[in-house]
């Protein structure tokens, strides 16, 4: 059973108990979680030159959007503020500066129907994200610039849980992955032509969850929760921030949630970054982060 945790004051340790053990924790704004959003929204109309950024798309053919969305993309997730202002988004949630990490945050772009699904706008598939050799004590946290509703939000699979699915993680390497992406960089490819973990079978969607939330709200997830983008239907474009936590106490602890299914290969804990100076972790300690597959703590 999953259950949503709406805006409980709990503290950083109880909060990740609760994530290891399936729940979604929803968080109304707080002014960290505001001034995040702000940042993005000013950096997204300064790029795309718009004043309406939802519909720049209709605006614009897709080779000259793929043009913006990529350096505005590249600058949120490179720009010392960013980092700054989600160091202020973890304190503001009560987490430790010296024991909690974060990777780079992402800005995602989702535009409306057809216009763009691939490369600076991958739309992912139904996945976990240990199944790309995410550690099982990472939190996902995850908020909406503009509001967000149904017809483009972020997909959840609760029903999976604790239900496997079969899926191609065993395929990924996650150095291996690296190595693609830098190529594809310095190439100036646009589509993203890297061999993404996918599920074999098909995924029920009865239990499918969108929360529908607006600028400053956070959602809070574990890494091993089955999620999607969900087609964008809306009419807008989407724009959400995401990043990811882990605790240096759960780590040396082997804290986390059950992998039940994922055999990924590697480990992104050497992306995250100490929130109080921004000094990467020392990943060579927990080179395999992952239990083994089937196993429950
Ligand atoms: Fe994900």
């Amino acid at each position: 059973m999953v259950g949503i945790i709406l805006n409980h004051d709990l503290d950083c340790a109880q909060r990740r108990q609760r994530l290891f053990e399936g729940a979604l924790l929803v968080h109304t704004p707080r002014d960290a979680t505001a001034a995040l959003a702000d940042h993005a929204i000013a950096l997204i109309t300064e790029m795309l030159s718009a004043e309406d950024p939802e519909r720049a798309q209709f605006a614009l053919p897709v080779d000259q959007f793929i043009a913006k969305v990529g350096p505005l993309k590249s600058r949120f997730t490179n720009d010392l503020q960013t980092k700054k202002l989600v160091r202020e988004v973890l304190i503001a949630f009560g987490c430790d500066l010296e024991t909690t990490y974060f990777d780079v945050p992402r800005l995602r772009v989702v535009p409306h129907g057809g216009y763009l699904s691939s490369g600076v706008s991958y739309a992912y598939k139904a996945h976990r994200d240990i199944w790309y050799a995410s550690p099982t004590a990472q939190v996902n946290w995850w908020m909406p610039v503009f509001e967000v509703t149904a017809e483009r939000a972020m997909s959840f699979f609760p029903e999976y849980w604790d239900r496997p699915v079969e899926n191609s993680s065993a395929d990924f390497d996650y150095g291996e992955w690296c190595r693609v992406g830098r190529t594809m960089a310095s190439s100036q490819v646009t589509e993203d032509t890297r061999k993404h973990p996918l599920p074999l079978a098909p995924v029920e969607t009865r239990s499918e969850l969108r929360i529908a939330g607006t600028k400053g709200d956070a959602i809070l997830f574990s890494a091993a929760h089955l999620h999607s983008t969900a087609p964008n239907q809306s009419g807008l474009t989407r724009f959400s921030i995401d990043f990811r936590t882990v605790n240096l106490a759960d780590l040396e602890a082997g804290r986390g949630a059950a992998n039940i299914d994922s055999r990924a290969t590697g480990t992104t804990l050497g992306d995250f970054l100490r929130a109080s100076d921004f000094e990467p972790l020392d990943a060579g300690r927990w080179a395999s982060p992952h239990q083994t597959a089937g196993s429950r703590p």
